[in-house]
């Protein structure tokens, strides 16, 4: 297992010795390694079970840092930094040449963030190269929202993981970047599209959950928790399933027929703050409950709503929708 710690300085000289190590972000915990070092890129791939294909997010303290590794950095794009960064928001951006091709997947373009969370920006801010960073997973699996779910996961493999608590947001970062000069949006996560909608203006919205992925972090199945999750009219669904051990993941309220240690409340209020903030470590939680399926219902499409509905499309085995979804 990993040794777990606060020790900044321990994981700064891990990263310059070219290991890895478990970051915490306010979005998810990332698997870092030196941007700039591709033995410690590969390594991430190597540890993640990720195909060499799929892009890594590189992450810095500020946005001086992030243009020296970008080729532009074109007006609004300055300005929604501005806005939004320290924050849940990843810029896709033309990349210097100094940023491996093994990290852009050989795309000219480079995804890059700064995080908001103070003991990674006092990392970043110790060490003169960026980090790469992948969410601290294997491939295929939900994002890890604590220390103690990345040491399950990649404990046998990573010498330390920096421990910043539970994630504030418990959504990956949204991704935004321009198309013949149109904002685009291609992963829904952390900051709203409405937000982004309010400082911007109209927008193109990416379909996340497609059968032919542009980026293979767009396969459908990628949250896939191994209990199969199926989302529809809960009511509806627990009278389609009785008889099996049932998990349920609701928003708002559960169900007083199954037995509260099989239900996850994303939040009793209907806040979506909230409910991403649980979303993740809830589908961990019924992961480990032996159960035999996992009932979920979508949120309003609306907010971070948006976002939590499309973790839970890509949670749902395919096919497993309810009819009327
Ligand atoms: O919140 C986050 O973004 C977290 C934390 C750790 O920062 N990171 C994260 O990384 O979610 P990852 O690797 O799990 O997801 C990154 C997504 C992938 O879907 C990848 O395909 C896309 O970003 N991506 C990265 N670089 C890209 C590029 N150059 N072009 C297109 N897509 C890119
Ligand atoms: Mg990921």
């Amino acid at each position: 297992m990993s040794e777990i710690g606060t020790d900044i300085e321990l994981a700064a000289s891990l990263l310059r010795r070219g290991e890895l190590v478990g970051i915490p972000t306010e979005t998810v915990y990332g698997l870092a390694g030196n941007a700039l070092n591709p033995a410690a890129v590969a390594q991430i791939f190597s540890v993640k079970q990720r195909p060499t294909f799929d892009p890594l997010i590189v992450h810095v303290s500020n946005i001086g840092q992030l243009k020296q590794w970008v080729a532009e950095l074109p007006k609004q794009a300055a300005w929604v930094a501005e806005q939004l960064m320290p924050g849940p928001l990843t810029l896709l951006l033309p990349k210097k040449a100094s940023i491996p091709d093994l990290v852009t997947a050989g795309s000219p373009l480079v995804a890059v963030r700064i995080p908001a969370h103070p003991l990674t920006l006092e990392l970043l801010s110790k060490l003169d190269f960026p980090l790469a960073a992948p969410s601290a997973n294997p491939f295929g699996y939900i994002s890890p929202t604590t220390a103690a779910h990345v040491n399950r996961q990649l404990g046998s493999l990573i010498p330390y993981i920096l421990d910043g608590g539970s994630c504030q947001i418990g959504l990956e970062s949204t991704i935004l970047g321009w198309e013949e000069g149109i904002p685009t949006v291609y992963r829904k996560g952390g900051i709203a599209v409405e937000v982004l909608e309010d400082l911007l203006g109209p927008l193109v919205v990416k379909p996340h959950s497609s059968s032919q992925p542009q980026a293979p972090g767009m396969l459908q199945s990628h949250y896939a928790p191994r209990a199969p999750l199926v989302i529809g009219d809960l009511r509806s669904l627990l009278a389609a399933y009785r008889g099996k051990r049932i998990g349920l993941l609701a928003f708002r309220r559960g169900m007083p027929e199954i037995d509260p240690a099989q239900q996850v409340i994303l939040s009793a209020t209907g806040d979506y703050k909230e409910a991403a903030q649980h979303l993740f470590a809830g589908m961990r939680y019924l992961d480990e409950q032996n159960l035999d399926i996992i009932l979920a219902e979508l949120l309003p499409e609306e907010n971070l709503g948006r976002a939590i509905n499309d973790r839970l499309r890509r949670a749902a085995a395919p096919g497993a929708h309810a009819p009327d979804q």
